[in-house]
């Protein structure tokens, strides 16, 4: 199985996207509903957080790993592969690689959580491949749970949309990249703010590319899992709010199962 883990429940954009791309491949998601949100813990709170949830995914069937929060991506992606022999994606090389195919004047822009941008993945990454580029990040701590909320249309996140983007904006980034996984809810207000000439790099989206190429070129791999087109939920904590935060990002009703890890 695919084994896909997040902070709580944005990392199912990550799963939306590997349905579309792999429809036919069993899919297991873990959310951690009771400790979230991760982009305001420490790196070493999140670190042990990974390797707990991989661990999870690895008992239960999950032949790959796709980290989908990019929170997690970004400071425990060396403890994660260090210590498990399978293959781990994460959400930041891909959208990383992505957005210098796109960028036509390499100033590049970058949101996510305050753990994220503190991190300095994506600026490191990116120098790293194209020291030239200049990145131009921002934290944007409120977005997420303004989406938890469902308040994804409501004029005040257009407002704190543009407050957030404003600087990027005045760099005159090309591009910018969706460094959360619940960005891709606010995509259509953060690109009418941003404007409709910016390149949004979606991570989810480019990280279920990286899958289904991985998965393509290694048949070894590509054996081990299962296809019955099956997914199942599993979250630390089950709320009203987590059901209709799930059915909002899915666009159908699932079934939470909780477990405790
Ligand atoms: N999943 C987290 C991320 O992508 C956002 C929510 C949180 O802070 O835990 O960074």
């Amino acid at each position: 199985m695919i084994g896909v883990f997040d902070s709580g429940l944005g990392g199912l954009t990550v799963v939306r996207a590997l349905m579309e791309s792999l429809p036919d491949y069993d899919i297991i998601y873990f959310g951690d509903t009771a400790r979230t949100p991760y982009g305001t813990k420490s790196s070493e709170t999140v670190i042990r957080y990974a390797l707990q949830n991989t661990d999870f995914l690895i008992n239960n069937g999950a032949n790959i790993i796709v980290i989908a929060c990019n929170t997690a991506s970004s400071v425990a992606t060396p403890e994660v592969t260090g210590k498990y022999d399978i293959p781990f994606f994460e959400v930041i090389t891909p959208a990383v690689d992505h957005s210098l195919e796109t960028t036509k004047t390499n100033n590049i822009g970058v949101i996510g959580t305050r753990a994220t941008i503190n991190s300095g993945v994506y600026e490191r990454k990116i120098k790293k491949k194209r020291p030239d580029a200049k990145v131009y990040s921002k934290p944007c701590p409120l977005l997420v749970p303004l989406v938890e909320e469902g308040w994804m249309k409501k004029p005040e996140t257009k407002m704190i949309i543009k407050k957030y983007l404003h600087p990027l904006k005045v760099s005159q980034v090309d591009t910018l990249i969706l460094g959360c996984t619940h960005y891709p809810l606010l995509k259509e207000a953060i690109q009418s703010k941003i404007g409709k000439k910016v390149n949004i790099i979606d991570s989810a989206l480019t990280v279920a590319g990286r899958v289904k190429t991985y998965i393509e070129a290694n048949p070894d791999i590509d054996n081990l899992l299962t296809k019955h087109g099956k997914t199942e939920f599993y979250v630390s904590d089950i709320t009203q709010q987590f059901k209709e935060t799930a059915s909002t990002i899915l666009k159908r009703k699932i079934h939470l199962k909780q477990v405790k890890i």
